[in-house]
């Protein structure tokens, strides 16, 4: 009995901690693509911005921009998405604008 309530409480207590994990933001996030990479700096760009769901608009079900963006024909597409919300603020707050800022050419590839 007593083994048995120790080892709910241990898949309890591993389950909140893989939660947990799940929601742990990145330092940086870097995205591949035709245009060239680009860096994100999730932690900077945390601590400008007050609420999470500002940029993560649905929550966190699903914490991936491009598990919706690109993927469903109904949702507007990756570029779009990513141009419209990174750009938009960047014009309003005074970030970078100019393509080569966000998209860097890795010559070492
Ligand atoms: C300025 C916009 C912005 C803010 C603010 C922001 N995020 Fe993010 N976050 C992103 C973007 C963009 C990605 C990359 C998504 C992708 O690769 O599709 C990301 C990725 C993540 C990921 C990784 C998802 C994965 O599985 O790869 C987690 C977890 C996350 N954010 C959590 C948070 C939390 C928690 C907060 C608030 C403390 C937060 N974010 C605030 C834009 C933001
Ligand atoms: C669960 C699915 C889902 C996730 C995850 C998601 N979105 Fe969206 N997004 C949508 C849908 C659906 C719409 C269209 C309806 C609306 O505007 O709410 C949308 C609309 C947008 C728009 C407005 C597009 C336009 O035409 O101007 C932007 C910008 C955007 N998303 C950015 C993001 C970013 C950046 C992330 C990740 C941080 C993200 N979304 C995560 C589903 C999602
Ligand atoms: C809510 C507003 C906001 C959003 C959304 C946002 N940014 Fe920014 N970003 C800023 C501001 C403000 C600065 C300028 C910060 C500074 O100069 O101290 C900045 C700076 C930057 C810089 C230059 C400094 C650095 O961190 O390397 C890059 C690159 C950048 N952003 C990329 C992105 C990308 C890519 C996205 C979308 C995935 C994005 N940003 C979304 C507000 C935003
Ligand atoms: C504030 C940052 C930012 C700026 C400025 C920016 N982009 Fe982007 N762009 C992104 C992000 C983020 C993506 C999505 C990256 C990904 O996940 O593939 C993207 C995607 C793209 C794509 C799609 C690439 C593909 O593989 O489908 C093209 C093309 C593109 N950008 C062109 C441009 C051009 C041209 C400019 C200048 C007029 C520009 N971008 C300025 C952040 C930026």
């Amino acid at each position: 009995m007593k083994y048995r309530t120790c080892l709910l409480l241990g898949v309890g207590a591993l389950l909140m901690a893989t939660s947990a994990f799940a929601l742990t933001p990145p330092i940086m996030v870097k995205m591949k693509n035709k245009q060239g990479e680009v860096f994100f700096h999730h932690q900077e760009h945390q601590a400008a911005v007050n609420n999470c769901t500002d940029c993560h608009h649905m929550g966190f079900d699903v914490p991936r921009c491009r598990d919706c963006h690109g993927v469903d024909p109904e949702v507007p597409r990756l570029k779009r998405a990513f141009h419209h919300q990174c750009r938009n603020c960047h014009i309003k707050n005074g970030g970078p604008t100019e393509c080569d800022t966000c998209h860097h050419i890795d010559l070492k590839n």
